[in-house]
């Protein structure tokens, strides 16, 4: 069965995250993918794990691309017709279904995504996309949980959604850049803050550890995991000592400390080799802390500073390529106007 994937944009995040988590996706248009998959159930359980998935559509077979055989298909008073090829006609489409159907009350798409999940989670609607070139049609069977996700972001006893902190989404979406099952493995984050990236990893099956330098930071990562029913092995530590209580590990899944936010030009000059030597420090001593062929997914900031864009990546050229193979680079993921870009690498020790 073929189904499509409509996803948030986040730069370049979602598209590893759908490769590395679906076999042969291909993207057909910006933020739409094609996949395969064996069974509806399998299709569903496969993209509710993603944090870049918002809506999923499946095929209908042998359902021609023409308003009377769409018309047959509306069983709810509410429709909405997309059309994916040329969106500009997607009015007509559901003003000449509705003109076939006794009743019903059709809802124009504002763009080739179709109506958001809110509307679609909060009124029983049939939403279809059509291809009328390739004669194909799909209907939408899930939307994503965004009460949930809001929930994570929002409504956590140390929730906290200020500026800066890594969105669930954006969490769940590096959790699942590793490929690995995560039954029985044990990740953690030596920069865990509020714990985001371990609620996203506890939520997809890891066993979940967590460390901060800061203690006030260690009992949120506690509060917020147990909130959600959670256990973690949490320690107040410097990230360069993780080797003082964590062996074992499988994953080392983090965003790091990225300097102090709103710095001057000449205050960033002076911020990146203080982050490079804490970086090396780190990727150092988790040598230690990491299974033979462990892996590590860490943001590295780019700072801009005039036309000059520092990537504070650089620090693992060198002497670290003799312990870790660099999978990717260049994973890109920043909010629209951020002074921070983040860079996402995946590592794997020797
Ligand atoms: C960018 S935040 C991580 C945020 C986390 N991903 C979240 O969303 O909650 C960086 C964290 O690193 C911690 N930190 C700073 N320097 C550290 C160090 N040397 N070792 C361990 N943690 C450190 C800070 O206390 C802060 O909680």
């Amino acid at each position: 069965m073929r189904f499509l994937l409509f996803v948030g944009a986040s730069n370049t995040l979602a598209e590893f995250e759908v490769g590395a988590q679906i076999k042969d996706a291909r993207l057909i248009q910006d933020n739409i993918y094609i996949f395969e998959s064996d069974s509806e159930v399998d299709a569903q359980n496969t993209v509710s794990r993603l944090g870049c998935s918002i809506k999923l559509a499946k095929e209908l077979p042998g359902v021609a691309a023409q308003n009377e055989s769409i018309a047959d298909l509306i069983t709810h008073k509410n429709f909405s017709i997309t059309s994916i090829n040329d969106f500009s006609i997607s009015p007509k489409i559901n003003q000449d279904v509705k003109n076939l159907l006794e009743r019903g009350r059709f809802i124009v798409p504002k763009d080739q995504f179709g109506l958001s999940p809110i509307l679609l989670r909060k009124h029983k609607i049939d939403e279809f996309f059509l291809d009328s070139q390739k004669d194909e049609v799909w209907q939408t069977i899930w939307v994503h949980d965004f009460e949930h996700w809001i929930k994570k972001d929002r409504h956590m006893p140390f929730a906290n959604a200020k500026a800066g902190i890594l969105p669930p989404k954006i969490a769940r979406s590096m959790v699942n850049l590793v490929p690995l099952d995560p039954a029985g493995k044990l990740l953690v984050d030596p920069f865990c803050g509020s714990g985001r990236v371990l609620v996203e990893a506890a939520e997809l099956g890891y066993l979940v550890g967590g460390a901060d330098i800061s203690a006030q930071q260690v009992r949120e990562t506690q509060a917020n995991l147990s909130s959600l029913g959670f256990e973690v092995q949490s320690d107040v530590l410097d990230a360069t000592h993780l080797s003082e209580k964590f062996h074992e590990v499988d994953v080392i899944v983090t965003e790091p400390f990225l300097g102090k936010p709103n710095l001057r030009p000449d205050q960033i000059k002076y911020l990146i080799p203080g982050l490079q030597k804490l970086y090396l420090g780190c990727l150092k001593d988790w040598l230690k802390v990491l299974k033979a062929h462990g892996y590590v997914i860490m943001v590295f900031p780019w700072f801009e500073v005039g036309k000059q864009v520092y990537k504070t990546s650089s620090v693992i050229d060198g002497k670290l390529e003799l312990s870790y193979n660099f999978h990717k680079r260049g994973i890109l993921y920043s909010r629209p106007g951020a002074d921070v870009k983040r860079e996402i690498v995946i590592l794997q020790k020797k």
